[in-house]
């Protein structure tokens, strides 16, 4: 039979971190692969409740079709929360999503021509490569800094572009507590990055699922706070704040650009699911998500202390061996010296019980192979010491296996 495969389908890789986190559930292997939210964070009861009275109470509207923008209450809520941040959005300007990934998904059918070029971090999300393969896109990298993406790379890439006759579509930037490094774009590069938007008149991607997750350090205005022009579009995801099951984000950008992604989304799926949408406005109306997200907040900071500890104490003391320290968020990102293969590097931690996920899979090149991305959400504080422990001697070996010369 011949294949019926579309060529985009053809041409785009299975998530390798989704095998990865499949190994990894193995029993008795402490994980640090997962980039999930913990659960006991979720306000599972009050939800409950609300889930029933909507239900219950209010099945006309929650168990309905609804219009493709979202339910309008529900973006006025969510407009509420966000003014907090120091953002003014009117209602023309925002819609509901069946979650970030499905933003990403929009963004790419309404933007990306097969061969149109945009620009990522090295590295990024991997949903978002994903996506942007799907749609035959050229995903550049430009390398990220302890303040986020180098900018002045950036400016020399887009100018290579345009010196082969293209003309790239937008950046894509995780700015708060990014997957996978962890990292936080800083106010000074926020502005900039808008600036270098309008002078090669490009768009901005604005992921920000993490946002509302920091615990230390002082809070960044969303990029799109610093856009006079239209040019910002920001998903902002409820999946690591409320519940990632209810599959709920909202899409925040210029009306123009928010048309076409309606438009996108009414052949994708007519509306994001009305029964999440009136929970979550029900709970919403009822609680503060920012009192609630203090609870979450402490667990993470806890759990980032006792990583850095732990890293501090049992990886080998080589100053070729760093790692980021995050304001928030869920994630930490170490670099091994070169000729050190993460991907390798896995197979033997995996038999020591401890799992990871390699840096490869998060770069748009070949690199990354000396990086891994290590999640501290979920696991207990013995768990956390027990599993760098178990890494650390993982590290040990291939250290040695590297650069036999080295001493620690
Ligand atoms: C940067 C980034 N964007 C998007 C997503 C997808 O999130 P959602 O659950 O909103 O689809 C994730 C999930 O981990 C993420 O880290």
């Amino acid at each position: 039979m011949r294949s019926f495969l579309s060529e985009r389908a053809k041409n785009t890789g299975k998530s390798s971190i989704r095998e990865i986190l499949e190994i990894s559930k193995k029993p008795g292997v402490i994980s640090f692969a997962g980039g999930l939210p913990k659960p006991e964070t979720f306000p599972f009861e009050d939800l409950a409740e609300a889930a029933r009275r909507q239900i219950g109470e209010n099945y006309r509207q929650s168990l309905q079709y609804g219009i493709t923008e979202g339910v309008i209450e529900f973006r006025k809520e969510m407009i509420d929360w966000l003014s907090n941040f120091g953002w003014s959005i009117k209602l023309d300007n925002i819609i509901a999503t069946n979650s970030s990934q499905q933003a990403l998904d929009l963004v790419s059918k309404a933007f990306l021509d097969p061969g149109d070029v945009l620009f990522c971090g090295l590295p990024t999300y991997a949903g978002a490569i994903q996506s942007f393969q799907l749609f035959q896109a050229r995903s550049v990298g430009v390398p990220m800094e302890s303040d986020g993406m180098n900018l002045n790379v950036l400016e020399e890439e887009i100018r290579r572009v345009e010196r082969t006759g293209r003309q790239a579509k937008f950046v894509y930037v995780i700015p708060d507590f990014q997957n996978p490094t962890g990292v936080t774009m800083s106010g000074r590069k926020r502005k900039k990055l808008v600036k270098i938007a309008m002078e090669y008149d490009l768009l901005i991607i604005e992921d920000t699922p993490y946002f509302g997750l920091r615990f230390e350090g002082q809070e960044e205005r969303p990029i799109n706070a610093y856009d006079n022009e239209g040019r910002v579009i920001t998903m902002s995801s409820l999946s690591k704040v409320l519940s990632a099951g209810m599959r709920l984000a909202v899409v925040v950008g210029p009306e123009n650009l928010i048309d076409a992604l309606v438009t996108v989304k009414q052949a994708t799926d007519l509306c994001t699911s009305t029964t999440t949408q009136w929970i979550a406005l029900e709970w919403m109306q009822n609680h503060e998500l920012s009192e609630h997200l203090a609870q979450a907040r402490s667990h993470y900071r806890q759990n980032r202390n006792v990583i850095l500890e732990a890293l501090e104490r049992f990886f080998p003391d080589d100053e070729r061996i760093t790692w980021t320290r995050p304001e928030g968020g869920l994630f930490i990102w170490v670099t091994l010296p070169e000729g050190v293969n993460t991907d390798e590097l896995l197979f033997d931690a995996l038999e020591n019980k401890v799992a990871f996920v390699p840096g490869s899979g998060f770069y748009v090149n070949d690199g990354g192979k000396n990086s891994m991305r290590l999640c501290y959400s979920v696991l207990q504080p013995d768990e956390i010491n027990e599993g760098i422990k178990l890494l650390a001697e993982v590290v040990r070996r291939h250290l040695s296996a590297a650069s036999p010369a080295r001493e620690e």
